[in-house]
């Protein structure tokens, strides 16, 4: 597809669909006798971070190998920005990737590790020069150039990694788990850091993470991936509010499983859940759709409170079935007796959300 041939006002007129800024369509890969990517479809608007969020092993990485060129798959095309770049080589792709570890080059400084990819594509010294320093200011490192990798912070090689990545100015960027190696409060900042230049120069990127919380808080969309295949697409809101299945449902924020819609259902069945098929119906609810009502004498009883700051989380006996809540401020004991109303249980049969229940009791 041509693009941008015209004038922006002459354009409009015209309004050529501008091809999205990835498109991946039956992607597909056997490793070791097992198919590790199962016919994988994501398009990604230009411009747009999505997150690929699955438990390790789901195949995340191996994704992210074939849609930067490091793994040729077994079917299915990969385009960037309407160019199907499906058989050419990493270093032909308009994409740039940021490994798990940094793959830092020790020897060499800041300012070299960033220079490489440049220096491979023959640019004048003069606009290398440029560029890194560009880049190093992007990511906040002028003051490193000069410093090896051993020397400066795991942060710090993270965002050298980073302007390694944005010196190419790639069309698509790709990012590996790029906070795992990072402590928990500098992960947050640094994420930050990351979406905030992303949105900056407007790269469309495709985000490997484990970590729900982490994908929740900086992509547009998530997808969420489940042995080689994507289970559910959306934005944060959306897949939290709305888990297709009940796979996303237990692995995007915590859950309560219940052997029916209603406590009372749910208590019922526990006992005859526990030994029938649990897969085949489950209902669903969220901790903070679980209402702790105090009741003199009430079936229900507070058995922990666990305080994480601003809210606590209330783990109820409501007799024999255990429930999780949400409750701010202090208020809830443990030892305290009362009632639970639930809203918002969501229905799964097969594995697939079929409905809600309002006003669960
Ligand atoms: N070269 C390989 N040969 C055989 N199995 C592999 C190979 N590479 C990866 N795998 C397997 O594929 C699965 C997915 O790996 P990977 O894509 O790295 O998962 P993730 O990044 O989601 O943790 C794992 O079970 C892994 O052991
Ligand atoms: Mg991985």
């Amino acid at each position: 597809m041509t693009l941008q041939t015209t004038a922006p006002e002459t354009r409009a007129a015209a309004a050529p669909a501008l091809a999205p800024g990835l498109a991946i369509t039956g992607l597909t890969k056997e490793l070791g006798g097992r198919t590790i990517v199962d016919s994988f479809d994501l398009v990604l608007e230009r411009g747009e971070l999505v997150a690929l969020l699955g438990p390790s092993g789901c195949g995340k990485t191996t994704t992210l190998r074939m849609i930067a060129g490091f793994l040729e798959p077994d079917a299915g095309t990969v385009e960037i920005e309407g160019r199907d770049v499906t058989d050419l080589g990493p270093e032909k792709r308009p994409s740039a990737m940021v490994f798990q570890n940094y793959a830092l080059w020790p020897h060499l400084t800041v300012f070299k590790n960033v220079a490489f990819p440049l220096t491979l594509k023959r640019l004048s010294k003069a606009e290398i020069s440029a560029r890194v320093m560009t880049a190093l200011e992007t990511v906040g490192l002028t003051h490193h150039a000069e410093s090896r990798p051993a020397h400066i912070s795991g942060g710090e090689q993270q965002r050298a990694a980073l302007a390694r990545a944005i010196v190419q100015e790639p069309g698509l960027l790709l990012l590996d788990e790029p906070l795992s190696n990072l402590d928990a409060k500098l992960r947050v900042r640094v994420r930050e850091e990351i979406r905030e230049i992303q949105q900056r120069l407007g790269i469309t990127t495709v985000m490997v993470t484990h970590d729900q919380e982490e994908a929740l808080a900086i992509s547009d969309r998530v997808a969420v991936m489940n042995a080689g295949r994507i289970e559910q697409v959306g934005a944060p809101a959306d897949l939290y509010a709305n888990p297709a299945t009940t796979f996303v449902a237990s692995f995007i924020g915590s859950m309560n499983w219940l052997a029916g819609p209603t406590v009372a259902a749910a208590r019922a069945g526990a006992a005859a859940a526990a030994a029938a098929d649990r897969a085949a119906e489950s209902w669903a609810v969220r901790p903070e759709d679980v209402r702790f009502e105090a009741v003199p004498d009430g079936e229900a009883t507070i058995l922990r409170v666990l305080p994480h700051g601003h809210f606590s989380e209330l783990v109820i006996d409501v007799a024999g079935l255990e429930l999780r809540a949400v409750a701010s401020g202090a208020g809830p004991r443990s030892g305290d007796r009362g009632r639970v109303l639930l809203d918002n249980v969501r229905h799964y049969r097969d594995g697939l959300l079929a409905g809600r229940v309002e006003d669960a009791r």
